[in-house]
């Protein structure tokens, strides 16, 4: 996918931060823009301010209510939104939260949810889309995904686990779809400055912190603007950063010195408790 312009984007998670992010800056790149999440003030708020960004006033933006992780739900609502909307040339796979605790302290009910909004959602919203995807064709599929997709990091053990998820679901689509001429890319941003960034931080344990210091946090714009490039390139891996692709290679091919750095900031912050 060259261009967005005059492009059908559907992007899950939309209401807010990286999400609501992605969709001004496709709409100022031309493209219609279908947003979907659950709480209904938060999607006028939103469409308000995607309109406002519009290249044209031909453009057509719009939001409907869906709760990711409902199967049932995402089929209904994604029929409704490609008969009312048409089919997406671009899905945005970007609903999803992190609620950062050590394993033993994270409930069955809170690990089902994660991996149901994260991982369920990412899996039912592309089952319900592929089929007329396939017919449209040129289509392309962006998960969002986490550098803690690829990286363990204490406080994520179900956060972690519904990242690594949508990477094997990610990496399996790439090579089914491409004789569908779809492209699937995954995109693993790092620590961004979002609502769900400030949520996150509510529960986040002191060894979270610390390893948090060993990145920077950036701006949702920052992650967007690297996630077209890569889309404009058909790239399936795509990092927000030089910083995010050497955390990337280093985790690949020298996995032993990340570890060492990662359990020295987690033996920092358990230092500073005693
Ligand atoms: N911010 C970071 O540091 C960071 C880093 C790496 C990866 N990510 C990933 O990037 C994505 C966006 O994160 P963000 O920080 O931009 O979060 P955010 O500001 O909290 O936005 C999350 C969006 O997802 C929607 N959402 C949450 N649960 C949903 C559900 N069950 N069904 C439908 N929509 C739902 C929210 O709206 P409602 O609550 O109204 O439904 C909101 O629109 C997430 O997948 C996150 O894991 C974020």
């Amino acid at each position: 996918m060259k261009t967005f312009e005059q492009k059908n984007v559907y992007i899950t998670g939309g209401s807010s931060g990286i999400g609501l992010t992605a969709a001004k800056m496709l709409a100022a790149e031309g493209s219609n823009v279908l947003v979907f999440s659950r709480s209904q003030g938060r999607l006028d708020e939103a469409v308000r301010e995607i309109e406002g960004r519009r290249k044209s006033e031909g453009q057509r933006v719009a939001a409907m209510q869906l709760d990711v992780s409902q199967h049932e739900e995402v089929n209904r609502v994604m029929a409704e939104a490609v008969e009312q909307f048409g089919v997406p040339d671009l899905l945005i796979n970007c609903a999803g939260k992190a609620v950062p605790r050590p394993f033993e302290e994270i409930s069955f009910e809170q690990f089902d949810d994660i991996m149901r909004t994260n991982f369920y959602g990412c899996w039912c919203t592309i089952q319900a889309l592929l089929p007329h995807m396939k017919k449209l064709g040129g289509a392309h599929i962006v998960n969002v995904s986490s550098m803690a997709g690829f990286i363990g990091v204490f406080g994520y053990a179900d956060y972690g686990a519904s990242k690594f998820a949508m990477m094997g679901l990610s990496e399996t689509l790439r090579m089914e779809l491409k004789q569908y001429n779809i492209g699937v890319s995954v995109l693993c941003p790092p620590d961004t400055d979002t609502p769900g960034y400030d949520l996150e931080n509510k529960t986040k344990p002191p060894e979270t912190w610390e390893i948090g210091k060993t990145a920077k946090l950036i701006e949702p714009e920052v992650v967007v603007r690297a996630m077209l490039k890569g889309i404009r390139k058909g790239q399936y891996m795509i990092l927000a950063n030089a910083e995010g692709w050497f955390i990337y290679w280093a985790k690949r091919y020298v996995p032993f010195v990340l570890d060492s750095m990662l359990d020295k900031a987690v033996k920092r912050a358990q230092g500073k408790k005693k």
